[in-house]
């Protein structure tokens, strides 16, 4: 029998190997394959009983740190570029580590004065940050998903109200169909969030004028008109994932402003070109917005998982999530109860490690880091566009590039599937890491740079291996023994 506190001499010695096989992990970052050969292996055998008798900490966790070294995906590294996804600033990862010690429950300050006063604390500091009016506030989740989720129940608690119904006492029988106004820039968490809210996906209506997605403002602008002083919800994206392109926001927002509308942004990225001189103005517009959302497990560079919700009437999300029980904090005590704003009652203590990470770099690291991956992006399109067989496919407002391979004389029927079979080899060659998606109709890759840790050699990377592959694909449809 291994009872955990019959082995409760091992604690010391299980932190100091998990801090030191951490360690050599996360320092082999920059000079690792992204997947390492064999790793899909090392998954697929991943098998056995539940032992009866556990070996004790020390061979859990050698054995965890064995299976990292040769399985884990480094998606913290400086080369992944595939979905949108941050690494760890070390100020967050190792607050995340002390999160993990202390072990708090961040749901109100009967639970821990600790973790509610800086969650507290993170939120006013990421407001000010984006340069959100004050008096917006909100709460952490556990991404951009969950956020999304929360700073809708607000605005669907807004437009029940507006029918005379208090939705989180009565439900959603007897309403209507609640209007909801977007562009082909939604993302699909949105749709999900909606989804779980009861608002139904398929209410979702994309006002969009091209194959791409863009708004069409005239067509938002007619729709709004027909709900005659209806309420509406109006989701405007501040960086869609193909090509980081911005709704625009202001002239939404305006449209908003004339009607009966709750204009929701979704910024799981995009939020974070407030930042930037260059970049600011595609978010002109979210300081008018009744709720904003963003990530902090992307551009934020913290650990999974971390998102936040901001609304412009905090008590809205009080509204849609507080719940009493004798022996639960009142909701009228006011002290600080950040589980009394989300979804989650038993939640961690996410705002150690955005506490941490903006303490150590505060605005002007995070300024310079965003310029950083601006300048990146820039110059991965001008390597995209001296390569003869790439072609770009969007502009680069942000920090993804969108474009496919597009070898000279390729005939169009072929080259979705030469996109694809890249794709897949991209991913299998491992050294950089970079996924497609179909963008205006055309199969094509969207690398996204958002780690801290990112520099020129690893964008200048991605494309010497894409072309070495593309030579290579070419090499063997001429001989296909070759492949
Ligand atoms: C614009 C946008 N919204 C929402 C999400 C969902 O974020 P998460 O995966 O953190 O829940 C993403 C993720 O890529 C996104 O890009």
């Amino acid at each position: 029998m291994t009872d955990p506190l019959e082995l409760r001499d091992e604690l010391t010695d299980a932190l100091v190997r998990a801090a030191a096989g951490a360690t050599e992990y996360v320092t082999a970052l920059h000079d690792d394959p992204v997947l390492a050969q064999g790793a899909e292996d090392v998954a697929r055998s991943l098998d056995g009983d539940l032992p009866e008798d556990g070996d004790g900490a020390l061979v859990a966790l050698a054995e965890l740190l064995e299976l990292a070294r040769s399985g884990a995906t480094r998606s913290s590294g400086p080369r992944y570029f595939h979905f949108v996804m941050g690494g760890t600033t070390p100020a967050s990862l190792g607050a995340d580590w002390v999160t993990s010690a202390l072990d708090q429950v961040a749901y109100s300050w009967a639970s821990s004065p600790l973790a509610s006063s800086l969650e507290v604390l993170s939120i006013e500091w990421l407001r000010e940050l984006f340069e959100l009016p004050d008096g917006f506030a909100g709460v952490l989740t556990t991404g951009a998903t969950m956020a999304n989720y929360t700073a809708l129940a607000a605005a669907r608690g807004w437009w029940a109200e507006h029918h005379g119904v208090d939705v989180e006492e009565r439900g959603l029988a007897g309403l209507p169909a609640a209007p909801i106004l977007t562009s082909g820039y939604i993302h699909p968490s949105a749709v999900q969030a909606l989804g779980m809210l009861g608002l139904g996906r398929s209410n979702v209506r994309r006002l969009e004028r091209d194959g791409v997605g863009r708004i069409d403002l005239d067509g938002l602008e007619s729709a709004l008109d027909e709900l005659e002083g209806k309420p509406a919800i109006v989701i405007a994206n501040a960086g869609e994932v193909n090509a980081g392109d911005f709704d625009p926001i202001a002239a939404i927002a305006d449209l908003a402003a004339r009607h009966e509308a709750w204009l929701h942004v979704d910024g799981a990225f995009g939020l974070f070109g407030r930042l930037a001189p260059e970049t600011r103005a595609l978010t002109d517009g979210i300081e008018r917005a009744d709720s904003v959302i963003s990530d902090g497990h992307k551009w934020l560079n913290v650990p999974y998982d971390c998102g936040f919700a901001f609304v412009r009437e905090p008590e809205r999300l009080a509204k849609a999530f507080t719940v009493g029980a004798p022996y639960l904090p009142s909701p009228d005590d006011p002290r600080p109860s950040p589980g009394f704003l989300g979804p989650e009652n038993s939640r961690r203590a996410r705002a150690f490690a955005v506490w941490a990470t903006l303490r150590a770099y505060g605005r002007s690291g995070y300024r310079a880091m965003v310029e950083r991956h601006l300048g990146l992006a820039q110059r991965l399109a001008a390597r995209v566009d001296e390569a003869p067989e790439l072609e770009r496919l969007a502009e680069v407002p942000l920090n993804i590039v969108c474009f496919r391979v597009h070898p000279p004389g390729a005939a169009e029927q072929d080259l979705d599937e030469l996109n694809s079979r890249l794709g897949e080899a991209l991913l299998r060659d491992g050294r950089v890491f970079a996924g497609t998606t179909t963008y205006d109709g055309k199969v094509a890759f969207r690398p996204a740079i958002v780690n801290w840790q990112t520099t020129e050699s690893d964008v200048d990377l991605l494309i010497d291996v894409l072309r070495e592959l593309v030579r290579a694909d070419l090499t063997a449809s001429r001989d296909p023994r070759a492949r």
